[in-house]
């Protein structure tokens, strides 16, 4: 199951082709160019807590990417080499509809919050047979309030990048997120493909507008995406900054495995985590990548630079290529060449999979340093997010996998991340209205890593 909310473009699944994106004229925060200069940062007064999520199942919990570099991998094949596959790891946290609250996932790679209802259809999503409710693995489902409108005449569908996909209406509710209330436009979900984690029933969108899944009509099947179907409307960072409940700015901070929150979302200012309070700005670009609409849709950067033992990987940064920064996604993904050169610097090497679309990596290797160079500021990644334990083989011997991978060698259509395995050494700012990202390290910390 996957995550985050990077489409999968070479299907044409995102639902907008980049000469039909509609520009959302009227919500402040997607405006195409910066609405003020980026200010001073306080603590934020709205801060949620994160929750790290894996499968139950020990396999697969989730990785939060639709994108390519992750569709590479066959649904059904995670056998050939691991017992278990632990591609993914999520976060989640808290989020009331009307009255009742559940646990979702939050994904800065998407722009959608869903909630499953009672009584939805659950179908295999390998052959699309009809499952069991249990199959998809949901936590508790949505009951319709008093206080939910449904829209009429408008679906809600959409397709990760692993085949999962979801179907259902949508309509307005009051929905509560770090203490903030807003009438929010959501969806229903009452038809999935999903393979869950047993707890979340849900997903919370924080990308741009341009993203958003709802169709006209009320059959799914006749939405067309080509069409230029798509209806744009505000996501809920969007609704919070329009209705002034927030600063038109949100914080992440990801934490390694450590006792306490995985991590922390904050609307308005900064998570209350210790960090070098030194922050290095760049540009939240207009993503150019083929398949995606032309406008501002994920956060979308560029770096400098990949350093390998301090030194750049030829092709891994500049300005034609560019980086999604996702929460949903674990792994970095990186262009072929410096993902190769990377992962060959691991004693031994690190061996490209491709029937797992990971490379595989001895859970004892000597990790080489891993830089990520972001306008001139170098960030280091901590080792200890350099291997991933994966799984465990058929004489129950541990395997793991690299926190880096290949995002393909084509950056005009291939999608780059910085996932995880960056973001778990940085708090980041989403200062959407002065449409920057602003990083800053964490304070190095340690934890009971076993690696
Ligand atoms: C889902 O479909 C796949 C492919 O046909 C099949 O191998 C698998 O057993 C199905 N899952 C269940 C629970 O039936
Ligand atoms: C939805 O209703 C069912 C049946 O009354 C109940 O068991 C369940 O707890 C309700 N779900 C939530 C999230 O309140
Ligand atoms: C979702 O929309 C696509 C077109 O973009 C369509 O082909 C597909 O059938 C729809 N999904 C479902 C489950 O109806
Ligand atoms: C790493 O683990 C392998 C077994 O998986 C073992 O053979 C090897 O000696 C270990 N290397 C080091 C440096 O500990
Ligand atoms: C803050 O960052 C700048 C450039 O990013 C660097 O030159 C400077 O040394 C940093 N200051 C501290 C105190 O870390």
């Amino acid at each position: 199951m996957l995550t985050s909310a990077i489409f999968l473009l070479a299907t044409g699944l995102l639902g907008i082709s980049p000469s039909e994106a509609k520009s959302p004229k009227s919500i402040s925060v997607s405006a195409a160019t910066a609405s003020r200069e980026a200010g001073p940062l306080t603590a934020s007064s709205n801060t949620l807590t994160l929750t790290r999520k894996q499968s139950p199942k020990g396999y697969n919990a989730r990785s939060a990417a639709y994108l390519l570099g992750l569709a590479k991998i066959p649904p059904s094949d995670h056998t050939t080499t691991l017992l278990s596959l632990f591609i993914g790891e999520e976060f989640a946290t808290q989020i009331t509809f009307g009255t009742e609250t559940f646990e979702s996932i939050v994904d800065t790679g998407s722009s959608d919050t869903w909630i499953v209802e009672t009584g939805f259809s659950c179908i295999n999503v390998s052959n699309s047979a009809p499952e069991t409710e249990a199959f998809c693995d949901f936590g508790p489902t949505y009951n319709v309030t008093d206080t939910f409108t449904q829209i009429p005449d408008e679906n809600f569908n959409i397709t990760y990048g692993d085949g999962e996909f979801l179907t259902g209406i949508i309509g307005t509710e009051e929905v509560t997120l770090a203490g903030i209330t807003v009438k929010q436009t959501v969806a229903l979900v009452n038809l999935a493909a999903w393979e869950g984690d047993g707890t979340t029933s849900g997903l919370i969108g924080l990308a741009y507008p341009a993203l958003t899944s709802a169709y006209a009509g009320t059959n799914p099947h006749a939405d067309n995406s080509a069409a230029g179907e798509q209806i744009v409307y505000s996501p809920i960072f969007d609704t919070i900054v329009t209705d002034g409940k927030s600063s038109d700015l949100f914080s992440l901070a990801i934490l390694r495995d450590v006792s306490g929150p995985s991590g922390y979302l904050s609307f308005g200012g900064l998570p209350p985590v210790t960090f070098t309070e030194n922050f290095t700005s760049t540009p939240i670009l207009i993503t150019t990548i083929t398949g995606y609409p032309v406008t501002y849709d994920f956060y979308t950067i560029n770096i400098d630079s990949v350093l390998l033992h301090g030194k750049p990987l030829p092709g891994s940064g500049g300005p034609g290529i560019q980086y999604i920064v996702d929460s949903g996604t674990t792994l970095n993904y990186f262009p072929t060449s410096a993902a190769d050169a990377f992962n060959a610097a691991f004693d031994p090497p690190a061996v490209y999979n491709a029937d797992e679309g990971v490379y595989i990596v001895a859970c004892n290797a000597s990790k080489p340093a891993l830089d990520i160079v972001i306008a001139g500021t170098k960030f280091d990644t901590n080792p200890l997010d350099l291997i991933l334990l994966a799984g465990t083989d058929a004489n129950g011997n541990d395997q793991c996998i690299s926190g880096v991978a290949d995002g393909g060698s084509d950056p005009g259509s291939d999608v780059y991340i910085l996932g995880d395995t960056f973001q778990k050494n940085v708090v980041i700012v989403f200062d959407v209205g002065a449409a920057v990202l602003r990083f800053a390290p964490h304070e190095h910390y340690v934890s009971n890593d076993p690696f």
